[in-house]
């Protein structure tokens, strides 16, 4: 079956052009102007904008996580992403500690290989690293599995010390995988989290008051360090403030294989948040935590100036009203994530390129061309080209949409933009050529998507040096 999306604006990462595009099968077979029709479906995209799929590399669907599951499995968490605009998921297939990685994948192909809506891959999350799982790793490429990922935090659940961190990145290396790093000092955390329950402060703010930003940045910095020790690549998660930002754009300066994302989420909420009464402020509790007005700002800018590369969401959801009480007593007992997969383009486009802050290609780029440059999936997503499979999606610039939990998709009762007002929405959407969104209506099938085996060239260097003067690291101090 061939589709012909005629006269709409084309944007790529690189470029922004009027043309039209022929997918044949789940394929991007031409794209030019006036292409012939040659018996394909017509869509007519004019006056619309004509982007690649999003790709979203920080998802947790169906995740055992703080006594409870995050409430999104794959036909649901999928489906908001395609409504966003989101054809591509990458999750974790997170190790028990005492079982092994092929497990763990296991277990995760059970949960999503007849859901899947949008094609997705996996992560291997590390949290017990024995000589059978050092081994484990480099069959990792054999299942398509292009990274790991270790936690520094979360003691007692997913925590793993030095030790294994520094061992972990090492073997990856050797084997062309990419180390992702949840980069937080664990082990203080811990006992702020413990000095904050014996002192009575058990309400939602103090989650954010016992995991301070500068125990962020020293995770961030001690991993940092190991990558450039070890000349290995990595990936810091979830990044939310300038202690952290400012050492990863040092290292990208000194040229180290480090790259770094933010989710969306910071870079529109702060700790004042998690003060909201009633216990509302549970919505906003997600690790590491919201932070100042300043640092949204700093990501706001290092997004625009490409130190960081990738937006992604961490969407983790849980219901407000039987999941997020299992904390009303105190804090640490609220299942940390908030739900974010169906929003994060709509949000960004809305403040990040109807605002200036940057440009239509800076926003595929972050959402969708570097994702898929990093986690291996280059030549294949991430991009409108010949040969691309066809993941796209059709924007109304003009279009505007009140943002609600009523009118999302995820499996949950709250959403954190309630109320917001954005002009550009996704209106069709397609996976490997085949429409799954079209308006409101949703023509996706479960067990569709399509497990993606990525390919192990973990990144390389950066090439972003800049004189001593301009170091971000030295204003900080000074
Ligand atoms: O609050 C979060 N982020 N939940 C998911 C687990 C993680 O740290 O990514
Ligand atoms: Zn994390
Ligand atoms: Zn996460």
């Amino acid at each position: 079956m061939k589709t012909l999306i005629q006269n709409g604006t084309i944007v790529t990462a690189g470029e922004t052009f009027e043309g039209d595009v022929l997918i044949d099968g789940e394929i991007i077979a031409a794209i030019g102007r006036d292409l012939p029709r040659d018996g394909a479906e017509v869509i007519d995209a004019r006056g619309k904008h004509v982007l690649p799929g999003g790709i979203d590399v920080h998802v947790h669907l169906a995740l055992p996580f703080g006594g409870t599951v995050s409430s999104d499995d794959f036909y649901t968490g999928h489906r908001a992403a395609a409504f966003g605009g989101t054809t591509t998921a990458i999750d974790f297939a997170m190790q028990a500690v005492g079982g092994t990685l092929s497990q763990a994948l296991d277990t995760w192909h059970a949960k999503s290989d007849d859901k899947a809506c949008i094609d997705f891959g996996y992560h291997a999350g590390i949290t017990d690293l024995t000589d059978h799982v050092m081994e484990e790793i480099a069959e990792l490429p054999r299942h398509g599995v292009a990274s790991i990922k270790l936690f520094m935090a979360y003691k007692g659940v997913f925590q793993v010390d030095d030790a294994t961190l520094f061992r972990a990145m090492e073997r990856a290396r050797d084997v062309g995988l990419l180390t992702m790093v949840h980069a937080e000092n664990g082990d203080a955390i811990d006992i702020l989290v413990r000095q904050a329950i014996e002192a009575g402060n058990l309400e939602p703010r103090y989650h954010a008051l016992t995991r301070p930003a500068e125990l962020e940045g020293e995770a961030t910095g001690r991993a940092v360090a190991m990558a450039e020790v070890l000349d290995a690549p990595l990936y810091i998660v979830h990044l939310t403030n300038e202690h952290s930002l400012v050492r990863v754009q040092e290292a990208r300066m000194r040229g180290s294989r480090v790259h770094a994302e933010t989710c969306v989420q910071y870079l529109f909420f702060t700790k004042d948040d998690l003060a909201r009464p009633d216990f509302e402020g549970a919505k906003w509790v997600c690790t590491p935590p919201f932070r100042t007005q300043k640092d949204r700002e700093l990501l706001w800018n290092a997004l625009r100036d490409d130190d960081l590369s990738i937006v992604s969401t961490d969407h983790c959801p849980f219901f407000f009203e039987t999941q997020k009480t299992l904390g009303r007593e105190r804090f640490d007992k609220i299942p940390n994530g908030i739900p974010a997969i169906e929003e994060r383009l709509k949000v960004l486009h809305e403040f990040g390129v109807n605002r200036n802050r940057f440009d239509l290609n800076r926003f595929v780029a972050l959402t969708s061309t570097n994702p898929a440059k990093l986690f291996g999936l280059e030549g294949r997503k991430g991009s409108i080209a010949p040969g691309y499979d066809a993941d796209i999606a059709i924007w109304d610039m003009n279009r505007e949409q009140t943002i609600s939990a009523a009118g999302s998709h995820s499996n949950v009762d709250y959403n954190l933009w309630e109320g917001t007002r954005v002009r550009g929405v996704p209106q069709q959407v397609f996976v490997r050529g085949r429409l799954i969104v079209d308006g409101d209506r949703f023509l996706g099938e479960a067990g569709y998507g399509r497990y993606l085996h990525r390919s192990c060239r973990a990144p390389g260097r950066t090439a972003k040096a800049r004189p001593a003067a301009e170091s971000p690291l030295a204003a900080l101090q000074a």
